[in-house]
């Protein structure tokens, strides 16, 4: 089978590549990549000799481009986002860009070459959920920019089934953690300033709660996807672990024999949804799918990680850590 993934250097993407690539050398992989925020080079430099594996820098807005690659390739799987809901805060601009303009690019580019397309949403789409889970069928109702645009992605994704017939799977993903996230975000950036003993810092009161997925489990769901899912649905995927920001914070602390005086309680983010929680019951059902790593040794795993890979580190731009993007 011929993949082009897009997004590849990011981190969900790099982690599927390096799946499939230890699963099946069967596949000829393209990663489409246009090195934004969120990518790393160093994610797969393992590969970069493997024969199976083909690297494009470029934007998935560039129809030229999408339509040449999408020619030769059999499914498309786009990871290729903005994905730091802080960022979207600040300035939703280059948002609008990739997540709908790009997404929508590949849409209709897939259409009218008639391939297939999974793409890569995620449970902000539902917005804040007090007690229930959603399922498949649950109304949109993003609350800040970021979920917005995935929301509008998956709208033109619908329209085009119903009017087209295109063959495309959406799937919604819980949080994800594990090794090669950009330390923007809570865990990779946890870890990375408890090793230096500095200030970490909480939005609000830290109660605020999201349900994460080991990256690896999330890579296996959409390889199943890729083989057997039903065209033209939805799968919710969960990683039925449901924990607040502040509790994950004190695991990593605990883990790295660190001090929780090191938390720091910050102005809360506007918008700030209080829950996500997915209800996975489909993908489990149909496709034999539901997630294997436990939480404290995913968390073990990715914090080795961290703590093993400085050349990787090296490469983040010192005010990574720092900055408040939303507040910019
Ligand atoms: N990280 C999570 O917890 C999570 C959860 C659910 C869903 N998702 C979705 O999974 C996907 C991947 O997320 P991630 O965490 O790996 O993100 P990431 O920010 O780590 O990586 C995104 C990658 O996409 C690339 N990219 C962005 N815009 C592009 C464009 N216009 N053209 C080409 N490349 C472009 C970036 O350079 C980067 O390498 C996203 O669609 C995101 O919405 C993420």
């Amino acid at each position: 089978m011929k993949l082009l993934v897009t997004g590849g250097l990011g981190f969900i993407g790099s982690n599927f590549i390096l799946h499939l690539l230890e699963k099946n050398e069967n596949l000829q992989i393209t990663n489409v990549d246009a090195e934004l925020t969120g990518s790393h080079n160093g994610n797969l430099s393992l590969i970069e000799k493997n024969e199976n594996y083909n690297f494009i820098k470029g934007n998935i807005t560039n129809r030229r481009l999408m339509e040449e690659l999408i020619s030769t390739c059999d499914v498309v799987v786009n990871f290729a986002a903005e994905s730091f809901v802080d960022r979207s805060i600040s300035n939703a601009d280059p948002f609008l860009v990739s997540n709908i303009r790009g997404a929508f690019t590949i849409l209709d580019l897939i259409t009218k070459a008639k391939k297939k397309m999974i793409h890569i949403s995620t449970d902000e789409v539902f917005g804040s959920l007090k007690s229930e889970s959603a399922t498949e069928e649950e109304n949109l109702n993003p609350s800040n920019p970021y979920a917005a645009t995935k929301a509008s992605a998956e709208l033109l994704i619908k329209s085009y089934i119903a009017t087209y017939d295109t063959d495309v799977i959406i799937t919604r993903c819980t949080n994800n953690y594990g090794p090669r996230q950009f330390p923007e975000k809570l865990i990779p950036k946890t870890i990375l300033l408890a090793k230096q003993e500095k200030n970490i810092p909480i939005y609000g009161n830290g109660k605020n709660i999201r349900d994460w997925i080991f990256v690896n489990d999330h890579c296996d769901a959409i390889y199943k996807i890729l083989l057997n899912g039903k065209s033209q649905e939805f799968y919710n995927i969960s990683g039925n672990n449901e924990i607040s920001n502040l509790e994950i914070v004190n695991e990593i602390l605990k883990i790295m024999d660190k001090s929780n005086d090191l938390i720091e309680f910050v102005d809360d983010r506007p918008g700030h949804d209080y829950r996500y929680s997915l209800n996975s019951s489909k993908i489990n059902q149909d496709l034999n799918w539901s997630p294997k790593i436990n939480f404290k040794n995913g968390l073990e795993t990715t914090i080795d990680w961290y703590l093993k890979n400085s050349e990787w580190i090296k490469e983040i731009p010192n005010n990574v850590l720092n900055q408040t993007p939303w507040k910019n």
